[in-house]
């Protein structure tokens, strides 16, 4: 049991990915039109193409993936699954600690696996163009990457803190030939609406989302559609393939199932990706700890609401059931750019409900500390985002030590972070600040959504 990289030969990738909607013990509630009513299926037509909808609602447990997506994702899957030793010798931990690397793909995260999916799927059905919205940056480089290698046109709007911290990922979406500008812009009739009110807005992935959705749907000819690179469930089921991957990993070196899964989780899917395969054995008896993790100044999931929201801060999205902070939240400038939404995605929402997910919640300085231990022992730098989930595993690996336990601790490490070294230069130089979001403040943006129609079941398990 020494390995330290197990990697899965090509001929073993996972060929299906796996919907975890329909094991679900709580089916999801319906997202709702502006009349509250149940969209149908036809009503996002004008956002997005139908085989991506068909998979936004389907009913199927397991649904291929098609070779010549399969072609794409060879350039780096399978990834490795590896073993954090010198971590574990380091917090002299019993813990087995594993660690899915999902920073080896070309943008370097994990958002690719989903970002050639839906490219691929755009093309099949006739589209040229795809718009989009980026926190960190992670996601627009991943969609522009794959926007050039399927052929469409990309444009990204960047929500402006990142777009200032972040340069260089800016011309990694140039090299692949997007056009990247920052949100709010004055291109949409909404972006010029908030300029206006705040024009010195550091701006939210709220904001960009509305922004892109604007340009999508005005192209008159219909051959531009939004792609999203979290939150919805066709985007959950393409990242399935970490898990299903470290599945088979885990069994090829006769390792059981994990006792502890771990994830960051900005809208959900690097997190989901890596979990649900496992969440389907907790649901058939196997005891799993599975932890989405989030930083303190965006909790959506331990403090927000479970409601029905808007994922846009123009409220041009249909109301879908999950924990929100308001869709009039703009988080603070925190570093970890990719997490600072205020919705979740509703499959991990209800997953919470129903007691197979429990999240926690890490300030950015904690964060930074773990990222700098996990550099100095394992020796990548991680993205700020993942730094969320590495300071749960700290604090999973150190329970195990205390209680004297040989866990199995499995996470997603998501992304590297070689684009955002300006987050660990505030960090070395002691100028990082936290930001513990203040009850009034939230009080205040949940105010946004007390009009909007209530969820059926409410949370039952809420920590
Ligand atoms: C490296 C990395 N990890 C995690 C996330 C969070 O997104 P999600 O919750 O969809 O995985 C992001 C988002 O930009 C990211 O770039």
């Amino acid at each position: 049991m020494a390995e330290r990289t197990i990697l899965l030969n090509e001929r073993d990738i996972p060929r299906q990915w796996y919907n975890f909607a329909v094991d679900l013990p709580t089916p999801l509630q319906p997202p709702l039109g502006p009349d509250g009513k149940p969209i149908s299926p036809d009503m996002l037509s004008a956002v997005f193409p139908m085989n991506l909808i068909e998979q936004e609602v389907s009913q199927e447990r397991w649904i291929d993936i098609p070779e010549e997506i399969l072609e794409i994702l060879y350039r780096w899957r399978p990834s490795p699954l590896r073993r954090a030793k010198y971590l574990e010798q380091y917090l002299k931990t019993p813990a087995r600690i594993y660690y899915k690397d999902e920073s080896l793909s070309p943008p370097g995260s994990h958002k690719p696996n989903t970002a050639v999916a839906q490219a691929w799927y755009n093309k099949q059905f006739g589209i040229k163009k795809l718009t989009t919205e980026t926190g960190a940056g992670q996601w627009g480089s991943a969609l522009a990457f794959a926007c050039k290698i399927v052929g469409l046109e990309c444009k990204v709007f960047m929500v402006r803190i990142s777009f200032d911290q972040k340069p260089l990922r800016k011309t990694m979406m140039r090299v692949w030939d997007a056009n990247c500008v920052a949100s709010p812009s004055k291109e949409t009739r909404f972006g010029r609406e908030v300029l206006k009110k705040m024009p010195d807005t550091p701006g939210s992935l709220g904001i960009a989302i509305s922004e892109a959705i604007e340009e999508a749907v005005a192209d008159k000819s219909g051959k531009t559609r939004y792609s999203l690179g979290s939150v919805l469930n066709h985007v959950m089921l393409h990242q399935t393939i970490i898990g299903l991957e470290a599945k088979k990993q885990l069994e090829s070196i006769s390792e059981k199932l994990p006792d502890v899964v771990v994830g960051c989780a900005g809208g959900g899917s690097n997190f989901a990706g890596l979990a649900f395969p496992f969440a389907y054995d907790k649901i058939n008896g196997a005891k799993i700890e599975i932890i989405p993790t989030e930083p303190t100044a965006c909790p959506t999931m331990t403090r927000g609401e479970f409601a029905y929201d808007f994922g846009d801060t123009a409220c041009t999205t249909p109301l879908l059931a999950m924990y929100t902070l308001g869709h009039a939240f703009v988080p603070p400038p925190i570093h970890a750019g990719g997490l600072r939404y205020h919705g979740m995605a509703p499959l991990v929402c209800q997953a919470i409900n129903d007691g197979l997910m429990t999240p926690k919640s890490y300030e950015q300085n904690r964060c930074y500390e773990s990222a700098l231990i996990w550099a100095r022992t394992e020796g990548t730098i991680c993205a700020p985002e993942t730094s969320h989930a590495i300071a749960c595993v700290i604090e999973e690996a150190e329970k195990a030590r205390q209680e004297a336990k040989e866990k199995v601790i499995i996470f997603n490490y998501s992304g590297h972070g070689l684009m955002d070294l300006s987050g660990y230069v505030n960090y070395l130089d002691g100028k990082l600040i936290d930001y513990p979001l203040p009850e009034k403040e939230l009080k205040k943006s949940l105010a946004s959504i007390k009009d909007l129609p209530k969820p059926k079941t409410q949370n039952t398990t809420k920590v």
